[in-house]
């Protein structure tokens, strides 16, 4: 990927979509958000659902990027009335990185909600996304002024370039699931023989 940031269209689609926003917002166990005030989120460590979309999407994010990929880790964001991201650059383990609106519903049926990469308001439709380098480029959302029952419902994925500086970093898993695949590719391997 030579540009900084890609705009990709139909990301995901409907059915999809709505399934995983029903799954948050469902969810009653959803910490507050500390880098974020005024959102609720999930990391894919704690919720396989969101660890599978991860690895459910790369195939297309390769396509649209020309890179190979290693999934790290995805996170899942409900954002409130008051929530603000502030300005700022991603971890390593954000090198690509994708921004995708997965479903919303303001008050105003007209409010529109930019991310902003490096000065430019990006306003990214349902199931749409936008691709970006995390650790080189500026980005953040003016507060969100929708009031309750207001909320929007954005999911991040974060790769690593196999071929890049990054590429030794490893998935974030909890350790159970990284058991549990650890079990699974040994019973793979115990069949095969
Ligand atoms: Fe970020």
């Amino acid at each position: 990927m030579k540009e900084q940031y890609k705009y990709v269209k139909n990301l995901i689609d409907k059915d999809l979509r709505n399934y995983l926003t029903s799954f948050s917002l469902s969810e009653p166990i959803f910490t507050p958000d500390v880098v974020v005030p005024q959102s609720h989120s999930t990391h894919s460590k704690d919720y396989i659902i969101y660890k599978h979309l991860l690895h459910f999407l790369k195939p297309r994010i390769e396509k649209e990027t020309s890179l190979s990929l290693k999934p790290i880790y995805c996170y899942s964001r409900l954002y409130l009335e008051g929530a603000k991201l502030v300005k700022h650059k991603d971890r390593p383990s954000c090198e690509i990185s994708v921004s995708l609106t997965l479903n919303f519903s303001y008050v105003d049926k007209k409010y529109k909600w930019p991310l902003c990469i490096e000065n430019l308001p990006i306003v990214i439709k349902i199931g749409d996304g936008v691709i970006y380098k995390g650790c080189e480029v500026q980005h953040w959302r003016p507060i969100f002024t929708q009031p309750k029952p207001s909320w929007h419902h954005q999911v991040f994925l974060h790769y690593v370039n196999k071929n890049g500086p990054y590429e030794h970093l490893k998935e974030e898993l909890t350790t159970e699931i990284a058991n549990e695949n650890k079990n699974y590719l040994d019973s793979l391997i115990d069949t095969n023989l």
